[in-house]
């Protein structure tokens, strides 16, 4: 066997399998296209329609659609009440929104360790870390599977907390039969071309809450209000809307919203597909001994966003950085999803240290993303078994 390259592995640009990647069809274009004849590019009909889809597609009562699964979170934790002198506890192993929307608030993210053969937020850490300033708990759907949603609302009811689910990864997946969506106080989506479905941009919370619903309008679009019930003065004419929070420009626009609602009519489709790769990987992996896949709870039906492979340190004669670079050499792009959020200088500056969350630690350590999306075919999925077993069996120990 050829050995594998393992310092500064380079893809060739033409066969190089990357970690994700959007599927637009022709349907896809002609939305957008019709959007861009019609009279509203933003705050029109479409805004609405995909509204109304997240909603049947999940089973919440109401969907507020906005610019980015960031404004999501964002939107999410001031509708919960999260402010000046408050905590948030989330996971680690996210990327860097699911603890920022807290800052944003002038709240405190803490973190709390995952569970280490799920990588979802462990639930008895979570209650462990409560205090008197605990306001909400934001559970990442990490790669899709679901987070253990019973035991968090759980501790959330007795606690008095909100339970904020970032959903950015998780479009398409079911817990214990329900849509994710449905289940906790509020669920944010992601709609950024690496996900499931995509809009370029875009985001949602989906509640079950009318009052929730009712604040993350506000908070969408400046805090103002046309809503008679809601103003302080008596309206001056029809014009009249009054400003009674301070809210943000997180509007989606129609553009985005007509491919979105258009990549839902394949959502089906995508999941499938996901499923069907991430089985043949799971097949190829599970028995290795220097390989570890992530473990999938039988609560979750999930549509995986993401394909985590974990290396065993102790089978391997080499790191995850030249596994990866060994990768690269064999034309599959990898990605690492995620650096701890405490890690980055920005944490580190307000006090966070490293050694907070052990499991997650070892994670980042050990793991790697996979190429999983819809249009990855039989071959490039087959490509990518080849590369990880031929690199794996000449350096396994
Ligand atoms: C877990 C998680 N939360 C939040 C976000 C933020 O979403 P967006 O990029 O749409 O702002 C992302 C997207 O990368 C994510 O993966």
């Amino acid at each position: 066997m050829e050995k594998p390259v393992i310092e500064g592995g380079r893809p060739v640009r033409e066969k190089a399998i990357h970690y994700g990647h959007q599927y637009i069809d022709d349907a896809d274009i002609q939305a957008v296209v019709e959007v861009l004849k019609s009279d509203y590019l933003t705050c029109g009909p479409k805004i609405e329609e995909l509204e109304q889809k997240l909603c049947a597609l999940t089973e919440a009562k109401y969907a507020v659609v906005c610019a980015n699964g960031t404004a999501a979170l964002h939107i999410a934790a001031l509708s919960a009440g999260v402010g000046e002198g408050d905590e948030v506890i989330t996971t680690p192993i996210t990327f860097a929104a699911s603890a920022n929307c807290a800052l944003y608030c002038g709240a405190k993210p803490v973190f709390a360790d995952i569970d280490p053969e799920t990588y979802n937020i462990d639930p008895a850490k979570v209650e462990a870390l409560i205090t008197a300033k605990t306001k909400a708990v934001v559970a990442v759907d990490y790669t899709g599977q679901s987070a253990a949603l019973d035991p968090l609302r759980e501790i959330c009811g007795k606690h008095g907390l909100i339970l904020i689910e970032d959903g950015a990864h998780v479009i398409g997946t079911k817990y214990k039969g329900r849509p994710n969506g449905s289940i906790s106080d509020m669920t944010t989506f992601s709609f950024h071309p690496v996900k499931t479905v995509t809009g370029g941009e875009g985001g949602a919370v989906l509640t079950n809450s009318e009052a929730f619903y009712e604040k993350l309008l506000l908070y969408r679009a400046h805090g103002i209000t046309r809503k008679e019930d809601f103003m302080e003065h008596t309206p001056d004419g029809p014009w009249y809307y009054e400003q009674i929070a301070l809210g943000y420009n997180y509007r989606m626009t129609d553009m985005q919203a007509a491919l979105i609602i258009s990549q839902l009519d394949k959502l089906p489709l995508f999941s499938r597909r996901r499923k069907e790769i991430v089985r043949r990987y799971d097949q190829a992996f599970s028995e290795h001994p220097a390989l570890f896949v992530q473990r999938e709870i039988p609560e979750s039906d999930t549509t995986r966003h993401l394909y985590i492979l974990r290396l065993v340190p102790e089978r391997l004669k080499i790191d995850r950085k030249q596994f990866f670079a060994a990768l690269a050499a064999e034309n599959v792009c990898c990605n690492v999803h995620y650096i701890p959020t405490y890690y980055f200088p920005y944490y580190e500056k307000m006090g966070y240290r490293r050694g907070l969350c052990p499991n997650a630690e070892k994670l980042y350590e050990e793991l790697i993303t996979l190429p999983l999306y819809y249009g990855m075919s039989d071959e490039d999925v087959e490509s990518v078994i080849e590369a990880v077993l031929k690199i794996t069996a000449y350096y396994s120990v």
